[in-house]
């Protein structure tokens, strides 16, 4: 899905939010390939650091400060680190790390979350699967980001008790599966399936019946050309780990979504490596999926691919620039072939070092 009208003029507005624990060191290696990739394109980007998460509560006391948002509102694209730490653990739920985070993505209406997960020749021996399962994988998880568990109401602890709201209105589901019907055609014309998988729990919950109904009512409406399959979450959730190549486009509600995607970051080798885009009708989010990592927060060891790779989906959907997205993307692929990883793969390769090699493969 391409974000709103293509820049006209020669500049673009990104923000940039390290956030906590590995976030900065990522996004200081993100951050120069992307301002290059989008000079080569003639694009000047004025770019934005400002604090989220913990950094925000630290700076202003908010994990979302309101100069945050504001900038992040008026922005063309927005590429976030990771947020959370151990030290903001007994903060209030309102001022965690994690609360500046899901208010940032309400406030874009940010409601679709891509998730693409490719396994590259290069990691498939060092990746916990088998190479004979691996082979072929190249799926993408279509999540709905803005409702379900993480923000029905009422919710809440009163004394012994404790609750959620699981709900979803039928205009919600309906805009995130055109996404991942949209995302299917496209993905056919290049050459792949083009099939949507539609994960749910409809023998269980209401909310998921309702998911399933709207899902297959769209697809026999607008997209007949489209092959659908509904699966329950739990069958997913082995499915993706027994036959990975047979998922295209997953489609799937909010919580199963963020636990299917840790799941399908095995595939990959890391969740390192794994980039997301997060897109509605303003600017888009542009983030890793892997969290902030306190464990080795502030070694230079973390694996800044997945971050990379974010800013290749920014040049792609929100600035417009497919050819340098690709490039962008090969130069990754370049230093993987070529040997080189960082320690979550078993190599020695720092996070500094790896966005130097990408630097250079990208000027080969
Ligand atoms: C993710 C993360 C977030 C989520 C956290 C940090 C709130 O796990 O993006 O997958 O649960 O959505
Ligand atoms: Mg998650």
């Amino acid at each position: 899905m391409a974000q709103h009208s293509p820049p006209s003029r020669l500049t673009a507005r990104v923000v940039c939010l390290p956030g906590d624990g590995v976030g900065p060191e990522i996004i200081d290696v993100a951050r120069p390939l992307l301002v290059s990739a989008a000079n080569r394109a003639g694009i000047t980007l004025e770019l934005l650091e400002l604090p989220i998460g913990g950094a925000g509560y630290d700076a202003d006391g908010d994990p979302l400060p309101a100069s945050t948002e504001a900038a992040c509102r008026a922005a063309d694209a927005v590429l976030l680190g990771a947020v959370g730490a151990p030290r903001y653990d007994a903060l209030p739920p309102a001022l965690r790390p994690e609360q500046g985070l899901l208010r940032l993505r309400r406030a874009l209406g940010v409601f679709a979350n891509l998730r693409p997960v490719k396994v590259y020749p290069s990691l498939v021996d060092r990746a916990p699967l088998k190479a004979s399962l691996l082979e072929g994988t190249d799926l993408v998880v279509v999540r709905e980001l803005l409702s379900g568990l993480y923000f029905g109401e009422p919710r809440g602890i009163e004394g012994d008790r404790a609750f959620n709201t699981m709900a979803y209105e039928k205009s919600e589901i309906l805009r995130v599966a055109e996404v991942a019907f949209e995302l299917a055609r496209t993905r056919r014309e290049a050459g792949r399936p083009g099939q949507v998988t539609s994960v749910d729990k409809a023998n269980v919950l209401e909310v998921s019946r309702l998911w399933r109904e709207v899902v297959s009512e769209l697809q026999r409406t607008r997209y007949p050309d489209v092959p659908l399959t509904h699966q329950y979450v739990d069958s997913a959730a082995m499915d993706l780990i027994r036959r990975p190549a047979s998922f295209d486009v997953v489609l799937t509600e909010n919580l199963f979504g963020d636990i299917l995607t840790d799941e399908a970051a095995v595939l990959a080798g890391s969740i390192g490596l794994l980039p997301s885009a997060s897109l509605g009708a303003g600017p888009g989010l542009y983030e890793p999926i892997h969290g902030s990592a306190p464990d080795i927060a502030g070694r230079g060891v973390a694996n800044p691919i997945g971050a990379v790779l974010s800013a290749a989906s920014l040049l792609r959907l929100s600035l417009h620039l497919p050819a340098e997205a690709a490039r962008l993307e090969a130069a990754v692929e370049a230093v993987l072939e070529a040997g080189h990883f960082t320690a979550d793969l078993g190599g020695d390769v720092s996070t500094a070092q790896m966005g130097e090699l990408i630097c250079r493969a990208l000027n080969d």
